[in-house]
């Protein structure tokens, strides 16, 4: 699947997040090693810890389908009035610890505005010298 493909799927996802509170609007694409794609928004609470981000939401749904195999993951977020966002969304720390969790050193995370304006970078340039059982 090509990065713009995967990038459109995290701009309809965008589409559907909860986020009430913050006003910033974020979508995930995750395309398995399988090519199976799983798509995920974040998800505000007005206890503000419960929230949950949109790549976990795409993470946890590709688990909780038996998927723990994956690729790549495309992200954008930006100001829930945008609906194309005009800044990049990099993952927070928790996601990037969960994507350790499952993903390789060479995952891949495209950071985008748009099906065009995209960075990519892997998983251990955004995580070094992570805490995990396994080794890069
Ligand atoms: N958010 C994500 O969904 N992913 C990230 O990587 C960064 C932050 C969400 C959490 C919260 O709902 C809003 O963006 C503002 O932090």
């Amino acid at each position: 699947m090509k990065n713009a493909e995967l990038i459109n799927i995290a701009l309809k996802a965008r589409e559907k997040a909860y986020s009430p509170y913050s006003g910033f609007a974020v979508g995930a694409a995750l395309l398995c090693k399988n090519g199976k794609v799983f798509s995920g928004c974040n998800i505000e609470n007005s206890g503000y810890s419960a929230t949950n981000c949109a790549e976990r939401t795409a993470i946890f749904k590709a688990v909780s389908e038996g998927e723990t195999e994956f690729e790549r993951i495309a992200v954008v977020g930006g100001n829930s009035h945008e609906k194309i966002p005009s800044e990049y969304c990099p993952p927070c720390g928790i996601c990037r610890q969960v994507m350790r969790e499952f993903c390789d050193a060479d995952f891949e995370i495209i950071i985008a505005k748009s099906e065009s304006d995209y960075k990519v970078m892997t998983l251990a340039e955004l995580l070094p010298m992570s805490f995990d059982k396994r080794e890069f």
